[in-house]
């Protein structure tokens, strides 16, 4: 399964990635994900992403490539162990490294990324080198209106990327992770202001990525508005092939 969630800020990525990730024994790949990493390591890349992002722009498309390399040249692109050998290998041809379980080979939920057309354009120049071919491209439709609440009312888990929201999902204990009863927090980039920005960089930017997918027959459409567990069973019929 290789497969690309797009869909605007607060639309249900990384609700809905790690449910793909579970089910299928992929990799999620969640760029947003990777750059706050850096940002908490404060890394040079990380102190200049932090700028850009908390200003709801985008990262260039050259420093996206930089962090995806560092991350897959360290492995820690993917926190499921042997899954990482699928992104691995689809962004460098040359890992021999061969997965012991070949389920996982060269299968990713990317989330966050393709956000241009240049980085799509990338995507497949390095799968088609490698004569793979993505199976699905899956927009969330949703409108921004709805948008607002779901961000300013989220809360994540940095180290493990779980997500909560204070009135839709709201943790078992407040502000603290169910599983490891760590502190949560909220984005620095999650306000009105910075959502506003974010949805205007998503329908300038993101949308001719859309039209690209659906030039080569990939795009599906999927209401985001419904539940998450409705969300997913939509989702699921997408990989069924019957959508
Ligand atoms: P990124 O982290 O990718 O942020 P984003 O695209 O703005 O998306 P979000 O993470 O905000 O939303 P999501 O769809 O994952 O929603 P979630 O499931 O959490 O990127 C951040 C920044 O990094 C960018 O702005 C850019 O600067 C930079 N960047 C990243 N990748 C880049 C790239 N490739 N190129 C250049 N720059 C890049 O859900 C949101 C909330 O709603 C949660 O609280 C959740 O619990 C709740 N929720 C989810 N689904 C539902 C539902 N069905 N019903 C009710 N509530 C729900
Ligand atoms: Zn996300």
């Amino acid at each position: 399964l290789r497969t690309i969630l797009v869909g605007p800020p607060g639309a249900g990525k990384g609700t809905q990635a790690p449910r793909i990730r579970d089910e299928f024994c992929v990799c999620h790949l969640a760029t947003g994900d990777m750059l706050r990493e850096q940002v908490a390591q404060k890394t040079p890349l990380g102190v200049e992403a932090k700028k850009i992002m908390d200003a709801g722009g985008l990262v260039s498309d050259d420093i996206m490539v930089g962090i995806i390399k560092d991350q897959l040249e360290n492995n820690k692109a993917c926190k499921n162990g042997i899954h990482g050998y699928a992104v691995l290998a689809a962004f460098s041809p040359s890992i021999s490294t061969k997965p012991t379980d070949m389920r996982c080979e060269s299968s990713f939920v990317l989330d966050g990324f393709p956000r241009t057309v240049p980085q799509a354009q990338k995507l497949d120049g390095m799968l088609e080198s490698r004569k793979e071919k993505l199976d699905s491209v899956i927009q969330l439709l949703i409108d921004d209106q709805l948008l607002i609440s779901r961000i300013t009312g989220r809360l994540i888990h940095p180290p493990s990327g779980r997500t909560y929201h204070r009135e839709f999902n709201p943790p078992k204990k407040s502000m603290v992770d169910d599983v490891s009863g760590e502190p949560l927090i909220q984005r620095s980039d999650d306000n009105v202001e910075t959502l506003r920005k974010r949805l205007s960089a998503f329908h300038s930017q993101t949308g001719p990525v859309v039209e690209y997918y659906k030039n080569k027959g990939l795009w599906h459409g999927i209401d985001a508005a419904q539940s998450p567990s409705v969300v997913w069973d939509n989702l699921r019929k997408v990989f069924a092939g019957k959508q």
